[in-house]
C-alpha cells in the first residue's frame, strides 16, 4: 500500500479501526481559534500556456500541489494537538511525525519545480550555473546526460540537482516519492517532477519526451539564483 493510501485511510473513516481505543485529532482542517494556517498555496497560473505542458495537465498538477499544502497544515495541526493533549507517546503521533516529511516535501518540491519552470531561453553557457556544472561534471552536456538518465529511470519521484553546502559541489540526486534521498544540508538548484501525473496526460508513457519538454521550459535564471 502506498504511503498516500495509508494516510488517506488513516485520515478518513476507514482509519478508525487502525487507532481503536485512541482518539485521533481531527484532520478535517479545523484550526485552533484565530490561528492562521502555517502554509498557503502559491499561485502558479502564470505557467498556463507554457510550451510542452497542456492547460489540463498543469491545472491538475496545481490542484495536486494544493493538496500537499492542505495536508501539511493538517498534519502540523494534528501533531500540535497530540502535544497539547500529552499524547506524544501514541503510535499515531509517531506515524504523523513521519508523515510530515512526505507532505512537507510534497509541498516544497512542487514549489521548487513550478518556480524553475516558465523559462523561454536555453541556459547561458557562459553563465555561473553552466560554468559550475561544467566544472563539477566535466562538461555541461555530461551533467545534462546524467540528470536526464536519472529522470528516465523507472519509478516515481524527483530528479534534483543539489549543491553541497559543505563544499559547493553540484550533485544529481534521485528522490524517492518526496522524502527519501535528500542530501542533508544541500541546496536544491533544479527540480524535476518525475511522477506520472507530471507528464502522462500529455505524453503517455513517453517520459523521455516529457524530460525534453521540461528542459525546454526550465527557467535557468531561477535555477541559477539558487546557486551560491
Ligand atoms: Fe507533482
Amino acid at each position: 500500500m502506498t504511503k498516500r493510501r495509508q494516510f488517506l485511510k488513516m485520515a478518513g473513516a476507514g482509519g478508525a479501526a487502525m487507532f481503536a481505543g485512541t482518539p485521533v485529532p481531527s484532520l478535517s482542517g479545523q484550526r485552533t481559534e484565530g490561528k492562521a494556517a502555517a502554509y498557503a498555496a502559491k499561485d502558479y497560473a502564470k505557467l498556463i500556456g507554457m510550451s510542452g505542458f497542456s492547460e489540463t495537465l498543469l491545472k491538475n498538477h496545481f490542484t495536486l500541489y494544493q493538496g500537499y499544502v492542505t495536508n501539511t497544515n493538517k498534519v502540523l495541526d494534528a501533531l500540535a494537538q497530540y502535544l497539547k493533549d500529552g499524547k506524544t507517546a501514541a503510535p499515531e503521533f509517531a506515524e504523523l511525525r513521519r508523515r510530515l516529511g512526505w507532505e512537507f516535501n510534497g509541498t516544497r518540491l512542487h514549489e521548487l519545480y513550478f518556480d524553475n519552470l516558465g523559462g523561454k531561453s536555453a541556459i547561458d553557457k557562459e553563465g555561473k550555473l553552466a560554468k559550475k556544472l561544467a566544472e563539477d561534471f566535466g562538461s555541461y552536456e555530461a551533467w545534462e546526460k546524467d540528470f536526464k538518465a536519472a529522470g528516465a529511470m523507472r519509478g516515481i519521484g524527483w530528479v534534483a540537482l543539489y549543491q553541497d553546502s559543505a563544499n559547493g559541489r553540484l550533485i544529481n540526486f534521485w528522490i524517492n516519492e518526496h522524502d527519501a534521498g535528500h542530501p542533508a544540508g544541500c541546496r536544491p538548484i533544479l527540480i524535476m517532477d518525475d511522477f506520472e501525473h507530471a507528464y502522462m496526460l500529455d505524453y503517455g508513457l513517453k517520459k523521455a519526451d516529457y524530460i525534453e519538454a521540461f528542459f525546454k521550459a526550465v527557467d535557468w535564471q531561477a535555477a541559477e539564483t539558487r546557486l551560491k
